[in-house]
């Protein structure tokens, strides 16, 4: 893919405008983005709000908004004749690579922490023929594996500290408000893990306003697992300290101590008057249990951004008449464990849908 007309198609490079210039026959595209945004009267109503926004980002080529920061990163490390590409990953930063990396041509290296990527996730990071190097230690030392790695190896580094990656991930917020009318929202709320994708927002929406498109900016609202919150702890501290914590959460995708973007993303936060929340493991579990009922389905670290706004609703933080929209990161098939634990575990779960295993026959059916 390589005209200009094909371009078209990504939802990613239709606003190269607002990217860096990259030539066309370098790009790799599947093509992204022009995900839908969802609205259901349920799940409106259960998060309290009166206007409820799911923008999807689980409906990019490989499952999350990782999708759309590779295209141009790997266009990039294509454009400067990188021989080989690198991250470490909670799991779909590694899916995408690994197909964008394919897509390239170029051989790719991926570097997991051991025993705690969902299942979906591994399975595409295999399939697309990454290297995979599971490490015995957290996401966060993984990334500090792959930095040092990067450097002495000169592997080309595919995670957010690379700025082609947030150039990306800005199209999140450029597409959202195309949808709304170029209309701005009153918050944005979002799940908050390594921060690349708060930063690339608050990058937007600074580079937005700064052409003179946005009359206000909407307020981002950043929610991380209350067991992997270092962001929530800066930020309760005035953004004065930040500290690394040991993180845990089962929310995969989140589950990260020392988050790259800090920096950025606080500005982000600081540039839009935002806040910063936790949610609970259990509420998290709710709120995906709504969102898969809805038929729309997600991961679990999304659905920290539908408990985020039922939670500040119900603390008067979101107010009646507040137009919002969530960011539904990744797809419901990234995570199947998540959903079996779920359903089938015990005590049964408020929303559990068990299956139930019978003899071939009307008799038992019926029984
Ligand atoms: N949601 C999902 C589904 C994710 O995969 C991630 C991050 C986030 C939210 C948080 O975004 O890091 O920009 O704050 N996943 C990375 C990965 C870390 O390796 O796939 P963030």
């Amino acid at each position: 893919l390589s005209s200009w007309q094909a371009l078209d198609r990504s939802g990613v490079w239709r606003y190269r405008e607002l990217l860096p210039p990259l030539p066309a026959a370098a790009i790799v595209t599947r093509p992204e983005g022009n995900t839908a945004l969802y609205q259901h009267p349920q799940l409106t109503d259960w998060t309290g709000c009166e206007e409820l926004f799911l923008k999807h980002e689980g409906e990019n080529p490989t499952g999350s908004f990782k999708d759309r920061g590779m295209t141009v990163a790997i266009s990039h490390a294509r454009t400067i004749g990188a021989q080989a590409v690198a991250c470490a990953s909670t799991g779909n930063t590694a899916a995408s690579v690994a197909a964008y990396a394919a897509l390239a041509g170029l051989p790719s290296v991926v570097f997991l922490p051991a025993g705690k990527i969902a299942a979906g996730k591994l399975g595409q990071a295999i399939a697309y023929g990454a290297r995979i190097v599971q490490v015995e230690g957290d996401f966060d030392a993984a990334m500090r594996l792959v930095e040092e790695a990067s450097r002495e190896l000169g592997l080309y580094l595919l995670n957010s500290v690379n700025p082609f990656r947030l150039e990306g991930q800005k199209t999140i917020v450029f597409e959202l408000l195309h949808q709304l009318g170029w209309s701005v929202p009153d918050w944005i709320v979002l799940p908050g893990g390594n921060l690349g994708n708060t930063a690339a927002f608050g990058a937007a929406l600074a580079q937005l306003r700064d052409v003179g498109w946005l009359e206000r900016l909407p307020r981002l609202a950043v929610i991380q697992a209350a067991g992997a919150a270092p962001f929530y702890a800066a930020y309760r501290s005035g953004f004065r300290e930040f500290r690394p914590v040991t993180a845990e959460t089962i929310a995969t995708a989140i589950r990260i101590g020392n988050p790259v973007s800090y920096e950025r993303a606080r500005r982000a936060i600081e540039l839009t008057d935002g806040l910063v929340d936790t949610v609970s493991d259990e509420e998290i579990l709710e709120a995906k249990a709504r969102v898969d009922r809805t038929g729309i389905g997600c991961e679990p670290a999304s659905a920290a951004s539908v408990a985020g706004v039922r939670k500040l609703v119900a603390r008067g933080v979101i107010r009646p008449g507040d137009r919002v929209v969530a960011i539904l990161t990744g797809h419901v098939l990234k995570d199947p464990d998540a959903v079996l634990a779920y359903h089938l575990g015990d005590p049964p779960r408020p929303l559990a849908n068990r299956p139930v295993t019978i003899a071939p026959t009307l008799d038992a059916l019926a029984g």
